[in-house]
C-alpha cells in the first residue's frame, strides 16, 4: 500500500465522533482520537503517540512545547518507538541512535471502535520505510495503540524471513509530572542497572528512584510494573508491561536539556521523566524465523497515594 493522503485516510479509517486524520502545517499527518474516555494525537511519522489525556485528568504524556514536527526528525516527547536497536547501533555509529523507526512514515492499516468505548488504531511499518542497508531482514512490524481510560501500546515484530534476527527496542515514553522534585519511581528496587551517566558501571537500585541530577539508566532483567508517584499532581502513573525485560529511566537535567534545544523553557526538564519499557543491552530479543515478539505496555492513572 502506498502512502495515503488525509482525504483517503479519513474515507478508509475515520470513526465518526472518535477518530479523524488531519495534516499538520509541517505536512505530517496526525491521527486525532477524541472519545468519551480520552484525547490522544498520534503522528503517522514514527507511529508516534504525541499526547494522551484521559477525560478529567491532566496529560499523562509530556510533549515538549518546543517539539519540532518535521519530516525525518524525531519528536521530543510523546512515545517515540526505538526499533530495531536501542541507543547507539552495536557496530555502525553512522546509523541513527535508537534505530530508524521513529523518524520514518508508517501506514494506518486498521481502526476500530471497541465495545468498552476505547478506540484502537493499528500502524504498520511499510517496506519502503526500512533502509535495507541498516536492516536487511524480512519482517512485519505493527504498533497497535488503544486509547481509552488507559492507553495500551503494543509493538509487534514478526520475523517473516528464513533466519533468526535480534532486536533492541523501547517505547521511550515521556511522562508529564508536576515537578521533578515531587516524584518518586517505584518498582525497580533491588534491580541491577547500567548507569549511562559516567562509564556505564553496573549498580544496584536501593529503594525508590528520586531525581536530583542527570539520570540515564538501563535496568536489566525486570518485568515489574513501575509507578511514578507524583505528590504534586496527587496521582500515580502505572506502567504495566509484558514482553519487556529492561526499563530505562532518563532525565537529562539542566545542561543536557539545554544542549538539546527542543525542551522548551530552561525548566522543561523538570516537567518530564522517561520510563521506557525496553529490551536493551543484554536483554535484546532473538526473534526466530516465523515467530513474533510483542512488547505490550498499559499506561493508567491511580489516585490514592
Ligand atoms: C534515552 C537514552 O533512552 O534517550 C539517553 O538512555 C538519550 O542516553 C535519550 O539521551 C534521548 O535520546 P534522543 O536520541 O531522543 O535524544
Amino acid at each position: 500500500m502506498s502512502q495515503l493522503n488525509v482525504t483517503t485516510l479519513n474515507q478508509k479509517f475515520a470513526i465518526p465522533g472518535q477518530l479523524e486524520f488531519t495534516e499538520d502545517e509541517s505536512g505530517l499527518i496526525i491521527a486525532r482520537i477524541a472519545n468519551k474516555q480520552a484525547l490522544s494525537t498520534i503522528s503517522l511519522q514514527g507511529a508516534h503517540v504525541m499526547t494522551f489525556e484521559p477525560t478529567g485528568e491532566k496529560p499523562v504524556i509530556w510533549l515538549s512545547p518546543a517539539a519540532k514536527l518535521a519530516r525525518g526528525k524525531s519528536i521530543r516527547g510523546g512515545v517515540p518507538i526505538c526499533w530495531p536497536w536501542f541507543g547507539a547501533h552495536a557496530t555502525d555509529s553512522t546509523f541513527p541512535g535508537h534505530g530508524f523507526a521513529r523518524t520514518v512514515p508508517w501506514q494506518v492499516v486498521a481502526s476500530e471502535a471497541l465495545s468498552n468505548g476505547s478506540t484502537r488504531i493499528t500502524f504498520e511499518l511499510p517496506q519502503s520505510s526500512i533502509p535495507a542497508a541498516q536492516w536487511p531482514h524480512a519482517c512485519r512490524v505493527r504498533n497497535i495503540v488503544t486509547v481509552g481510560k488507559e492507553m495500551i501500546v503494543e509493538l509487534v515484530t514478526e520475523n517473516t524471513g528464513q533466519a533468526m534476527f535480534e532486536i533492541g527496542e523501547a517505547l521511550h515514553t515521556y511522562f508529564a509530572i508536576s515537578d521533578v522534585d515531587k516524584i518518586r519511581i517505584t518498582g525497580l528496587e533491588g534491580c541491577a542497572y547500567l548507569d549511562k551517566v559516567g562509564d556505564c558501571q553496573r549498580r544496584t537500585q536501593a529503594g525508590a528512584i528520586t531525581i536530583t541530577a542527570e539520570v540515564d539508566r538501563i535496568y536489566l532483567d525486570t518485568d515489574s510494573d513501575c509507578l511514578i508517584d507524583d505528590s504534586g499532581h496527587k496521582r500515580s502513573i502505572r506502567i504495566a508491561k509484558r514482553g519487556s525485560r529492561s526499563t530505562v529511566v532518563w532525565n537529562p537535567w539542566i545542561e543536557k536539556a539545554a544542549k538539546m534545544g527542543d525542551f522548551g523553557s530552561d525548566t522543561g526538564y523538570r516537567c518530564m521523566v522517561c520510563v521506557e519499557s525496553a529490551n536493551a543491552a543484554e536483554n535484546v530479543v532473538k526473534v526466530a524465523a516465523g515467530a513474533a515478539h510483542s512488547l505490550h505496555v498499559t499506561y493508567s492513572i491511580e489516585k490514592a497515594m
